[in-house]
């Protein structure tokens, strides 16, 4: 079947930039991306593309050739649904905050609404999408809603799972070390290989049953999660014994059967999936009495949670055991460099234990406003809104943030803080002039000839 319309429910940071190459990548297409949210749609299309929702790398260019000419974003969900023959979901599927399975199962809320929807709406054959990250066995659900309360027409189901990386999304997009496509009609399968095939060689299209499909995400999510978690115990290690957990993530990734990459110790991963995804691994494993499963894979939590922790835990013994009254800068607030997400990121784990040890925080992320800075930090509830903002400030100059600093951290490995004038830094501080590096981005001599108290992870 050739398809000439899509739609993708979802206008985040998955169906955004997705559906934005797939646009791209075929012309003939006509590609809609719907949202409930109207103030992300307005952005979306708001002219000055500098202003879109979401900050990619090489993603306002590519917005900038395609909307308007088989690009769409609007509100009208059901217009979208009803035009097109193939239907994206790529909805939140946030960790459950309430009910059975409580801080470990994804929430299918959004999900089943869409199914629901595309049910409700659908007077033609649809092929329906899963691009949301969902758990083993979810598109059964899916199916089920479907075809119980639909029109009477056809829906076929398939597993797209998206392995992009924030702040690599399109390269990720354009050059996938694979695009897995799992479901049961080959005829559907082959309709989504062919959008695919404008782009992606044949062979890096993997076709598998729809289980496998849905599981190999959240495999893929916990392997990369765990090499983290693995190396950053590795590097409490290297702290107790003079060893240098980037020679040593050198020397193993050297063998060809480890690999190099993802061997960055740090302050512990953050953004809005490896933890989700695990928790929602490890509810799926315990829900089949599978324990020993579920505990192997929840260290890679347990680990994390550890990290987070440690670094904060460090930061104030090294001050002396008090950080009350002290201003500590916060240099990246992102989970990640060239993103402006902040789902998850170590940051507001980190600043949170710091409040709490009554110090004053100030943050300067070059993506991050200040607004989302509160927000995160509210979410929590372990204080009140005015006392957030109160004990926290953010500044749009690095050299304002770190003025009568008593330290600095490094959260996020943005590629401009190497490149500050850290003489200049080191001259506005509190004496000794403290910097905790949870990226081990910066130079241990260089800042130690400056005359900073400097730590790393792993050193
Ligand atoms: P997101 O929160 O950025 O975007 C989801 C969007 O869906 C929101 O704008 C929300 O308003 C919209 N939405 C929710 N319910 C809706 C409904 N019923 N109708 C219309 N719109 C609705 O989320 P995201 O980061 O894009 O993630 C989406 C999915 O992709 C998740 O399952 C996630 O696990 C998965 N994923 C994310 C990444 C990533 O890097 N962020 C990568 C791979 C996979
Ligand atoms: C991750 C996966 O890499 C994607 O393949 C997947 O599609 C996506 O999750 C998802 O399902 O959402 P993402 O979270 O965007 O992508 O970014 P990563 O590059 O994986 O980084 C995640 C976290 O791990 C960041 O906080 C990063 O700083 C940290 N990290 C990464 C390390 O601490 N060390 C490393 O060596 C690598």
């Amino acid at each position: 079947m050739k398809i000439n319309k899509i739609c993708c429910i979802g206008a985040g940071y998955v169906g955004g930039p997705t559906m934005a190459v797939i646009a791209k990548m075929n012309p003939d297409i006509q590609v809609t991306i719907v949202d409930i949210n109207a103030e992300r749609i307005a952005a979306w299309n708001d002219k000055d593309v500098s202003k879109l929702p979401i900050y990619e790398p090489g993603l306002a260019e590519i917005v900038e050739e395609t909307r308007g000419r088989n690009l769409f974003f609007s509100t009208e969900i059901d217009k979208a649904i009803n035009e097109s023959e193939m239907i994206f979901i790529s909805v939140n599927t946030p960790t459950k905050t309430y009910g059975k399975g409580k801080g470990m199962a994804a929430d299918l809320k959004y999900v089943e609404l869409c199914a629901r929807n595309i049910a409700e709406v659908a007077k033609t054959d649809k092929i329906v999408v899963e691009k949301s990250t969902l758990p083993v066995r979810t598109a059964q659900a899916i199916k089920s809603i479907l075809h119980n309360t639909g029109n009477g027409v056809n829906f076929s189901i398939l597993s797209n799972p998206e392995f992009l990386a924030e702040g690599t999304a399109i390269q990720d997009l354009l050059n996938p070390d694979r695009v897995l496509i799992g479901g049961e009609s080959e005829d559907a399968i082959e309709s989504l290989a062919n959008i695919y095939g404008s782009w992606v060689p044949q062979e890096q299209i993997l076709r598998t049953n729809v289980w496998s499909s849905e599981l190999s995400k959240l495999t893929a999510n916990a392997f990369l999660a765990q090499r983290i978690s693995s190396i950053n115990a590795i590097s409490e290690l290297c702290e107790k014994t003079e060893a240098n957990v980037g020679e040593v993530a050198r020397a193993i990734g050297m063998d060809s059967r480890i690999g190099s990459k993802f061997l960055n110790a740090s302050i512990g991963f953050g953004g809005s999936c490896f933890q989700k995804d695990i928790l929602n691994l490890v509810y799926i494993a315990r829900s089949y009495g599978l324990t020993a499963v579920a505990d192997y894979w929840e260290q890679v939590i347990i680990l994390n949670d550890h990290q987070k922790r440690r670094f904060s835990d460090n930061l104030i013994s090294t001050l002396y055991n008090t950080v009350s009254g002290k201003k500590i800068a916060m240099l990246g607030w992102a989970f990640k460099k060239d993103t402006n997400d902040t789902r998850e990121s170590a940051a507001i784990y980190v600043a949170d234990h710091l409040l709490s040890e009554q110090a004053n925080i100030a943050v300067y992320d070059p993506k991050v406003s200040e607004q989302r800075v509160q927000a995160d930090l509210n979410y929590l509830q372990t204080r009140s809104e005015e006392e957030n903002a109160k004990l926290v400030s953010c500044f749009e100059d690095p050299y304002e943030a770190v003025k009568d600093a008593h330290a600095i951290a490094i959260m996020t490995e943005w590629d401009e803080f190497k490149t500050y004038d850290w003489k200049k830094i080191h001259a506005v501080m509190k004496k000794p002039a403290f910097i905790f590096d949870g990226r081990n981005i910066l130079d241990e001599d260089t800042m130690t000839k400056i005359g900073f108290e400097y730590s790393s992870i792993g050193k």
